[in-house]
């Protein structure tokens, strides 16, 4: 795997690759199955695999979340290396932000940006889609690789190709969340929680198996009452929501109907660490 730390360096070596299909994994680093699924899955379908690691200041509306943001590099370069990753991008932050940290573009995310994540961390999708931005035009790719974990920021990222208009040449494949075995989705921010921790954390998990299992047959507060006690009795102290949507737009659904797909989110905190995670229910 070449490492490249600079535009420049990275471009040279892109353009000596004669135009052959590029696969994009765009990372925060502390790297686990979840980023490695999107490398092997960039993999099957590219033929010049480039990750990138930026733990991206612009998108933590929390200064404690990004000073607290685990920093695994060594570990990520080798299970980068063992998943055949072809270029590593591993920029500064002023490569990324050549011009400084202010006065950054302004994106229109509509509802996207009122609702769920957008509601409870102001301007995060803003940080996401100016590094998103930032990164697509470095990388020139053909295919971006994102994860379902992040349901809501693969929605702001395909509003964002469209607002750059290269929703014709640049393909998105959203690559299905992988979970211990226990059910807790893989994060980063699993590293953050004790062995007990992660079993207990696994409540999310359920709770939004309670959700898949019965959201057909319960009226949807009950069964966001339902997953509120899962959640407080299993060790979570606070619960920023717990949602049951349309799966193509995120507009909240109040019943259940058959004529649209549905998705269930829940974002909450297990002591000081937010964790969040999805299920398509139908
Ligand atoms: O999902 C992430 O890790 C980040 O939000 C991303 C897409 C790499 C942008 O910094």
């Amino acid at each position: 795997m070449i490492i490249c730390k600079t535009e420049t360096a990275l471009q040279l070596l892109l353009k000596n690759k004669n135009q052959q299909p590029i696969g994009f994994v765009p990372t925060m680093g502390a790297l686990h199955k979840g980023h490695i699924a999107l490398i092997e899955e960039s993999k099957k379908q590219t033929s010049i695999t480039v990750c990138s690691i930026f733990i991206n200041p612009t998108q933590f509306n929390d200064k404690k979340d990004f000073e607290k943001y685990p920093v695994t590099i060594e570990s990520d370069i080798l299970q980068l290396e063992q998943a055949h990753c072809n270029i590593l991008f591993l920029p500064s932050v002023e490569e990324i932000y050549p011009n400084g940290l202010s006065n950054l573009a302004q994106y229109n995310l509509g509802f996207l940006e009122e609702i769920l994540e957008g509601k409870y961390r102001a301007n995060h999708f803003q940080g996401v889609c100016n590094v998103v931005e930032r990164l697509l035009r470095i990388v020139q790719p053909h295919t971006l690789f994102l994860g379902q974990k992040d349901y809501q920021q693969c929605m702001v990222i395909a509003q964002l190709i469209h607002l750059m208009q290269w929703q014709h040449t640049l393909k998105l494949v959203i690559v299905p969340t992988i979970r211990e075995a226990s059910g807790l989705a893989m994060s980063s921010r699993n590293s953050r929680l004790s062995t007990d921790d992660k079993q207990k954390a696994t409540a999310i998990y359920k709770a939004l198996q309670v959700i898949q299992d019965n959201y057909k047959k319960q009226s949807f507060p009950s069964l966001q009452k339902a997953a509120e006690g899962i959640l407080f009795n299993s060790g979570f102290n606070k619960i920023d929501y717990i949602s049951i949507c349309n799966a193509d737009n995120l507009q909240p659904i109040e019943s259940y109907s058959t004529s649209e797909k549905h998705v269930a989110l829940i974002a909450a905190y297990f002591g000081d660490v937010r964790l969040i995670d999805n299920m398509l229910l139908n």
